[in-house]
């Protein structure tokens, strides 16, 4: 089956139950994407399907419908996502095992609610787990990012 990512086109072979997650670390060396909990409660493993923040733990590989963006597609380090900038600026990262799936779901929610409340970054990021706690940094970096987004 073909998938495409981070705009590369990939030849890959996999079980028709086969998570993406796996599909991405263990087949493409793609490790961006974390493993956590493994059942949809996390948020580690979250990329973009055509845009949509999915959690990959939970989907198969078979029923991908779209290209799929990990965090190493969302930016680069000269040209970064707004996003990886404002995670930058913030310093939100402590150990940095959440923050892939917490840049992913948060670059999501900004391309779909360019100018988000409180409530509304709150509700969008609830399900990304931080075990460190920074959570704080995290919604203070969304700000920035949605202020920086806004003027381009
Ligand atoms: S590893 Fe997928 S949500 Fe936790
Ligand atoms: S930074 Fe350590 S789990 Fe989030």
């Amino acid at each position: 089956m073909k998938l495409t990512v981070n705009g590369t086109e990939h030849e890959v072979d996999f079980e028709d139950d086969m998570p993406l997650l796996w599909v991405l670390r263990d087949e493409l060396n793609i490790k961006g994407v974390k493993y956590g909990c493994g059942v949809a409660q996390c948020g580690a493993c979250t990329v973009h399907i055509d845009g949509e923040a999915v959690r990959s733990c939970q989907t198969a590989a078979a029923d991908v419908w779209g290209a799929v963006t990990t965090i190493e597609g969302l930016g680069t380090p000269d040209a970064m996502h707004a996003v990886q900038a404002a995670w930058v600026d913030h310093q939100v990262a402590q150990c940095g095992y959440c923050q892939s799936g917490q840049m992913m779901q948060a670059a999501a929610l900004l391309a779909a609610n360019p100018a988000p409340t409180d409530a509304d970054i709150d509700d969008a990021m609830n399900g990304n787990l931080c075990r460190c706690g920074t959570y704080p940094r995290i919604r203070a970096a969304v700000k920035t990012a949605a202020t920086k987004l806004q003027e381009v």
